[in-house]
C-alpha cells in the first residue's frame, strides 16, 4: 500500500546488496512513496551485487562510494544533489561489517587491525558521512538521517563479535552528530536497532539461525522483517515523525523488553502453557 509519504522527497540510500538487503527493501518502499534517491555502495559490492537491477527498477541512478573514503563520500554527496535536483531530505546508513566476523575470530582473540576496518566500516562512516552532509549544508531543513543497528551495543550476544562494540559507536554518533545538526538545520538524526533478519551481512554471524529462531520465540510480536523495517524507515523519513532525534529506535517485536516468554519456557519445561 502507498500513501505518497515521501513525494517531492530527495535522498541518499547506501548498502543495497541483494534483493535480501534491508537497504534494498527501503528502496523499493521510498520509490512507491515517492521519493526519489540515488543508489550507493562500495565499488567492490557493486560489481559484485546485482544492484543495477534495483536502479532500473527505481529509475535511480548508482553511485560507487567506499563510505571509509571522504573524497568517495564528497563526490557521491554533490552529485547526488546535482542528479536529484536539489538538497537531501533523507539518508539511511545500512553499512557492516566485521573483518573479525568473516575471518572467523573470536572475540578475545581479535585481531586489532581487523577491529580497526571494520570499526571504520561499521561505525565511523556513519560521522564522516554526516561530517559532508553537514559541511556542504546538503540537508533539506527537517530532513531525517538514519542508521542501522542492533541490540548487542546494549547486551551480550557472544558471536555479534566486534560488531556489538561498533554499534555502540554508531549509536553515540547518532546521539553526539544529531545535536548539531538539529541546532543548526533542523535535522534529526535516529539509529533504528532491528531485529535479526537474513541477509548477507546478518547470515555472516556464527549460529545465525538458531539465534533468529530464538529472537523470534522471545519476541511477542515476532521478528520484524526487512520489509517491515523498510516500512519503518518510510515512516522516519515521512513528515509525520519530525520530532523524534537523537534515538535509538528498537525494532524488533518487543525482544528488547522481554526477560523471558512461555515459548522459549517450554523448550526447557514441560507442562508450560504456550
Ligand atoms: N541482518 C541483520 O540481522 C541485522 C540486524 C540489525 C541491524 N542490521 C544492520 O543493517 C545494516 C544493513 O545490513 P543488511 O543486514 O541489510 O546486510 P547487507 O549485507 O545486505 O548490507 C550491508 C552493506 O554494507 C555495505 N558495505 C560494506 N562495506 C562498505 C563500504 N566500505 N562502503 C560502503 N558500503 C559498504 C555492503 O556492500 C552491503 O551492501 C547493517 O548496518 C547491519 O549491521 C542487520
Amino acid at each position: 500500500m502507498s500513501y505518497n509519504l515521501l513525494k517531492g522527497k530527495r535522498g541518499i540510500i547506501f548498502g543495497a546488496l541483494d534483493e535480501n538487503s534491508i537497504a534494498w527493501k527501503t528502496a523499493e518502499r521510498v520509490h512507491e512513496e515517492g521519493g526519489k534517491f540515488v543508489l550507493t555502495n562500495a565499488p567492490v559490492a557493486i560489481r559484485m551485487g546485482t544492484l543495477k537491477e534495483l536502479g532500473e527498477k527505481t529509475g535511480s541512478e548508482i553511485i560507487a562510494a567506499d563510505a571509509t573514503n571522504l573524497e568517495d563520500l564528497e563526490k557521491l554527496v554533490d552529485q547526488a544533489q546535482e542528479i536529484l535536483g536539489g538538497k537531501l531530505d533523507f539518508v539511511l546508513h545500512s553499512i557492516g561489517m566485521s573483518v573479525n566476523v568473516r575471518k572467523g575470530k573470536h572475540y578475545t582473540e581479535n585481531n586489532y587491525s581487523f577491529s580497526e576496518k571494520g570499526w571504520d566500516i561499521s561505525a565511523l562512516s556513519f560521522h564522516k558521512t554526516m561530517q559532508v552532509l553537514y559541511k556542504k549544508e546538503a540537508m533539506n531543513d527537517w530532513g531525517s538521517i538514519l542508521a542501522l543497528t542492533y541490540m548487542a551495543a546494549q547486551r551480550v550476544f557472544p558471536d555479534y563479535n566486534d560488531m556489538a562494540d561498533n554499534k555502540a559507536y554508531l549509536e553515540s554518533i547518532a546521539r553526539s552528530f544529531g545535536y548539531f545538526f538539529g541546532e543548526k538545520f533542523k535535522v534529526r538524526v535516529n539509529t533504528i536497532s532491528q531485529s535479526p533478519t537474513p541477509t548477507t551481512a546478518g547470515s555472516g554471524v556464527k549460529g545465525f539461525d538458531g539465534f533468529l529462531k530464538y529472537a523470534e520465540e522471545m519476541s511477542p510480536l515476532g521478528n520484524a522483517s526487512a520489509d517491515e523495517c523498510a516500512d519503518y524507515i518510510i515512516s522516519m523519513f515521512s513528515d509525520l515523525t519530525k520530532k523524534v532525534t537523537l534515538q535509538n529506535l528498537f525494532h524488533d517485536g518487543g525482544f528488547s523488553n522481554m526477560g523471558v516468554s512461555y515459548k522459549v519456557m517450554a523448550a526447557f519445561e514441560k507442562g508450560v502453557e504456550k
